[in-house]
C-alpha cells in the first residue's frame, strides 16, 4: 500500500520511518532531514495513495481529512467535526461535561471583565487556556492574580494567540503527575496504546514556560493495565460515544492528556492525534504492523487483531530546541553531528525544524524544535543512556534541551 504521511515535524518522521516497514511512504511536505524518505510539495490531497495519515492538528481542523475523503480517499484522522476536540477547548470541556468525563472545573469566557470577576471571585491556582489552537503554548498556570489577570489581557484582546485568544477556559489547577494515553478510534471501537509521559516545561524540574513538549519516554513504570482500563472506560470511550452521539463518525488517533490526582485520573486535553513527542516514543516500541492498524481504524473496522502492541524495551526521546524557543526561535545555525548522532547504537533521530544549509552544506536549524533524539534499550536507563549519548553528539551554538527526561522528577 502506498501511504502519505502529511505533515513536516518529528512526529511525522517517525510515523513515516515506521509505516516504511510494511508500505510505500510519501510524506507531504516533510522536511530536508527525512533523509531516505520519498517528500513531496504536492498538495497532500492530490498525491496518489492508498492510505493518508494526518500527523498535526491544524490540518485536521481546518477540514483535510473531509476533503480527501469527499475525493474516495482513506484516512487516519478525524473531521473537521471531530477535531473540534481539540480546536476548540469550550466545546471539548462542553461535551466531557455532558459525557461525565472526569475533567478539572471550569468556566469559558468571551468578555475580559467577566473573566476577571471569575478570578477574583474564585480560590486559585488557575489554569487559563486559550479556546483556539496554540502549539501547546496557550495554557498558563499560576497562582498568582496579577500574572493571571495579565495573562487574561493578554489573550483576550488577541495581542498573545490572535483569534486563537479571544475566548478562553478558567480551570482549577489540579495536581500530580501527567500522562498521556493515545487510542486508536474507529467511531465504535478504541484501543489503547502504551501510556507515555511526556514534559512539557521547557527547562529541567519542571520549570520555564509550556512548550510543544521537550521529550517523553514509555513505558511509564507506574503506569499499568489498570489505570490503562479505568481511563479508557471512563475517558476515551465515553467521549467517542458522546461524539458519535452528536454525529461524529470519529476515525483516527484519540489522545488524552491526563493528570493523576488524589481523586483519580482526570482529563486535562483531547488531542485529536498522536502526541508529538510521545509518538517518537511509542513506536519504536510497536511490534504490530502499523499501516494495517491504522488502515483499519481509517477503514472503520478495527478489530481486537489491530491493536496495538508493544516490546518490553523503552525507548526515551529527548527534544532539542532552538535558543529563545517558545517564545522567540533563533534559526539558521548550523547543525553538526546529526550522521553521528544517528550512528549511535539503538538511536534513532528524527528532524523536525530543519532547512538545507547554504551550498547544500548539511542542515541548519529553522524554527523551534530542530530534532527529537530517540534511544532506545532493554530498559529506561539504558535507553536514557543512549538518548543523552547521541544528544551529546549534536550541536549547534545554545542549543536548548532538558537533560531530565525519564529521570524520574518532576516533569
Ligand atoms: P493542555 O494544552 O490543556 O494540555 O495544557 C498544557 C499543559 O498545561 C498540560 O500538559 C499541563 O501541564 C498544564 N495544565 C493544563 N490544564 C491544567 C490544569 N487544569 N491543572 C494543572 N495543569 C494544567
Ligand atoms: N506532547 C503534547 C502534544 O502532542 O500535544
Amino acid at each position: 500500500m502506498r501511504v502519505c504521511v502529511v505533515g513536516s515535524g518529528a512526529r511525522e518522521h517517525a510515523l513515516a520511518d515506521a509505516l516504511a516497514r510494511t508500505a510505500e511512504v510519501v510524506v507531504a511536505p516533510g522536511n530536508p532531514g527525512m533523509a531516505g524518505l520519498v517528500r513531496t510539495d504536492v498538495p497532500p490531497e492530490r498525491v496518489e495513495a492508498g492510505l493518508w495519515v494526518i500527523g498535526p492538528e491544524a490540518p485536521l481542523v481546518e477540514g483535510l481529512a473531509d476533503r480527501i475523503r469527499a475525493r474516495g480517499g482513506l484516512v487516519f484522522g478525524p473531521g473537521a467535526d471531530g477535531a473540534r476536540l481539540e480546536g476548540s477547548k469550550i466545546w471539548m470541556k462542553d461535551l466531557l461535561a455532558a459525557a461525565k468525563v472526569p475533567t478539572a472545573a471550569f468556566k469559558a469566557f468571551a468578555e475580559l471583565g467577566d473573566a476577571l470577576r471569575h478570578l477574583r471571585t474564585t480560590p486559585g491556582p488557575w489554569a487559563i487556556k486559550t479556546d483556539g489552537l496554540a502549539a501547546g503554548k496557550g495554557v498558563l498556570v499560576t497562582s498568582s492574580l496579577r500574572e493571571a489577570e495579565n495573562d487574561l489581557r493578554a489573550k483576550m484582546s488577541g495581542q498573545a494567540f490572535g483569534e486563537a485568544g479571544r475566548r478562553v477556559v478558567i480551570e482549577e489547577a489540579l495536581l500530580g503527575e501527567e500522562l498521556s494515553l493515545m487510542a486508536l478510534c474507529d467511531a465504535e471501537r478504541a484501543y489503547p496504546l502504551a501510556v507515555a509521559q511526556d514534559y512539557k516545561r521547557l527547562g529541567d524540574g519542571g520549570t520555564g514556560p509550556n512548550t510543544g513538549g521537550m521529550g517523553a519516554y514509555s513505558p511509564v513504570p507506574f503506569a499499568g493495565d489498570e489505570l490503562v482500563g479505568q481511563v479508557m472506560e471512563r475517558a476515551v470511550l465515553p467521549t467517542l460515544h458522546a461524539l458519535k452521539k452528536r454525529g461524529v463518525d470519529y476515525r483516527g488517533a484519540l489522545y488524552a492528556g491526563l493528570m493523576l490526582t488524589e481523586e483519580g485520573p482526570k482529563v486535562l486535553e483531547f488531542n485529536v492525534r498522536f502526541g508529538d513527542p510521545e509518538v517518537q516514543a511509542l513506536l519504536p516500541r510497536w511490534t504490530g504492523d502499523l499501516t494495517a492498524s491504522l488502515a483499519a481504524a481509517a477503514e472503520g473496522r478495527l478489530r481486537d487483531a489491530d491493536a496495538p502492541t508493544f516490546s518490553d524495551n523503552a525507548a526515551v526521546c529527548v527534544v532539542l530546541a532552538t535558543p529563545g524557543y517558545p517564545e522567540a526561535p533563533r534559526s539558521g545555525a548550523l547543525i553538526e553531528g546529526l550522521d553521528q548522532a544517528r550512528e549511535v547504537p539503538g538511536c534513532r533521530v528524527y528532524s523536525a525544524g530543519v532547512a538545507e544549509g547554504p551550498q547544500g552544506r548539511g542542515l541548519v536549524t529553522s524554527g523551534g524544535r530542530v530534532l527529537s533524539v530517540v534511544g532506545t534499550g532493554p530498559d529506561l536507563a539504558s535507553a536514557r543512556r543512549v538518548a543523552y549519548r547521541a544528544a551529546g553528539v549534536v550541536s549547534w551554538p545554545d542549543m536548548v534541551y532538558r537533560s531530565d527526561i525519564a529521570a524520574g522528577g518532576e516533569q
